[in-house]
């Protein structure tokens, strides 16, 4: 075979990308692409790519998140910082649950492109191109914002910069402020939530408290005012993500500069098309999302192409079921990567599957499906002997009203006040965090089955 190259896609059959139009625009903004800096350093994602390895043997825990999709409009140094600053107040829930360390990934400086079930949306009888992303084309529902536009590309690729460059400064500049666990749960009202939270929110504040007294401070020791924090995306567009491919000087392999992981989404992991061709060239760890079509035989051939040196870490598999299916299809899928000896990272999307429309029209997502999918994926895992590697959730730092359910109880009257998304329902912050200590009640009760088993 042929060395890869990464126009080798072009010539596989595509799904869920658009069709443009000016042949001649398209191919400029890719030459200016081209020649931008990459937004990532190939260093980076192989370090990424051991914290994910070290995730899949049970010796880490992947905390994925960010939003359904990133918009232009509501685009601002505020939002990253408040999205950011749950996740590290999750991660840290996580890391008391898990006793090991947290892998923090954005869906962030980049997730632009998405997928759609429809090409073509209808309201009030006029039919439209479906709204793809702000990298494609617009929200709004005119003839003209549903054009695919490739200048797009180039703000997606300025935001994505100054998203990373915000990212890069907060992750060093002694943000995560470990002192404040118990303010944390303050949000939360119902009575028996707050125990519950403040019980862990205590034990970590102890542990705080006796590092404290140690000498251990963010003062004198580097891990408490650094962290690291990874950019990751759905690889939908190629045309971007080619143009920001660069050969790596010091290992001679090929870099998607576009973010650290990239992601090969249920509508476009076929075998033999143009998104696995793109995926596989490229040394990032990728993820590949598996949901209830997803049979053994093609995720056999998918683990061979996407991985075929069976790297740690390479390959992220990330299950998005819905709540109770789990049991129905993780273990052909945990059978298939067994019988194949291959090296995964298993990781639950638990959004994706559990999408409903309310009573008052809104596209939604319940909190107790959301919940219920990651404990049957806990579950499955039990049962089989594998290792949940992590979770991977649309959230955002802000206080909207998208999914349902949580302490704050969010009901389907709520979802119309602060419904901001501009594609699929996010847990807002309160729920972000309620799911971060209940998924470390579950990694508690694994870690306590794990040494039973040991002692025994
Ligand atoms: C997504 O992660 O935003 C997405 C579209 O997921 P999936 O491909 O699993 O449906
Ligand atoms: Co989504």
């Amino acid at each position: 075979m042929s060395e890869w190259q990464k126009s080798d896609w072009r010539s596989k059959p595509r799904v869920q990308m658009p069709d443009y139009t000016d042949a001649a625009a398209l191919n400029a903004v890719e030459a200016q692409l081209s020649n931008f800096p990459p937004l990532v350093f190939a260093g980076e994602a192989r370090t990424l790519k051991q914290h994910l390895g070290a995730a899949g043997r049970g010796e880490a825990f992947l905390l994925q998140g960010g939003d359904c999709a990133e918009s232009f409009d509501q685009f601002s140094a505020d939002g990253i910082r408040d999205t950011f600053k749950v996740m590290l107040q999750m991660a840290m829930v996580l890391t008391y649950g898990a006793k090991v360390p947290v892998v923090k990934v954005g869906r962030m400086a980049g997730q632009f492109a998405k997928p759609r079930s429809a090409p073509t949306e209808t309201v009030d009888g006029v039919e439209l191109p479906s709204y793809r992303g702000d990298i494609i084309n617009e929200l709004a529902f005119t003839p003209e914002a549903r054009i695919p536009n490739p200048q797009k590309m180039l703000q997606a690729y300025t935001q994505a910069a100054a998203t990373v460059n915000l990212l890069r400064a907060f992750s060093t500049g002694g943000f995560a402020d470990m002192s404040r666990v118990h303010s944390w749960t303050l949000g939360f009202t119902d009575e028996q939530e707050v125990q519950k939270y403040s019980e862990i929110a205590s034990r970590i504040q102890d542990s705080i408290d006796f590092m404290a007294a140690a000498g251990i401070t963010a003062d004198t020791t580097h891990e408490f005012s650094t962290v690291d924090f990874y950019t990751s995306h759905e690889g939908l567009l190629l045309e971007y993500e080619e143009a920001l491919t660069r050969l790596d000087s010091t290992s001679g392999k090929w870099l998607a500069g576009s973010g650290h992981m990239i992601w090969i989404g249920d509508r476009t992991r076929q075998p033999d098309g143009a998104h696995v061709e793109f995926c596989r060239g490229v040394l990032n760890p990728i993820g590949l999302k598996c949901g209830p079509t997803t049979t053994a035989e093609d995720l056999k051939v998918l683990m061979s192409r996407l991985n075929p040196e069976n790297e740690e870490g390479k390959l992220t598999l990330i299950a998005r079921f819905g709540a109770g299916k789990a049991g129905e299809h993780l273990p052909r899928l945990v059978k298939a990567v067994k019988e194949e000896g291959a090296n995964v990272t298993w990781v639950c999307d638990p959004m994706h599957g559990n999408t409903i429309k309310s009573s008052t029209g809104y596209k939604t997502r319940p909190f107790d499906s959301v919940l219920r999918e990651v404990r049957d994926f806990f579950g499955v895992h039990k049962a089989e002997g594998t290792i949940p590697g992590g979770v991977h959730f649309e959230m955002t730092g802000q206080d909207v009203t998208e999914c349902t359910g949580g302490v704050r109880a969010v009901t389907e009257e709520d979802l119309s006040d602060r419904y901001h998304t501009a594609c699929d329902p996010r847990l807002n912050a309160s729920q972000s965090l309620e799911l971060a200590f209940l998924v470390a009640e579950e990694l508690s009760d694994l870690r306590a089955a794990q040494s039973t088993r040991q002692a025994g």
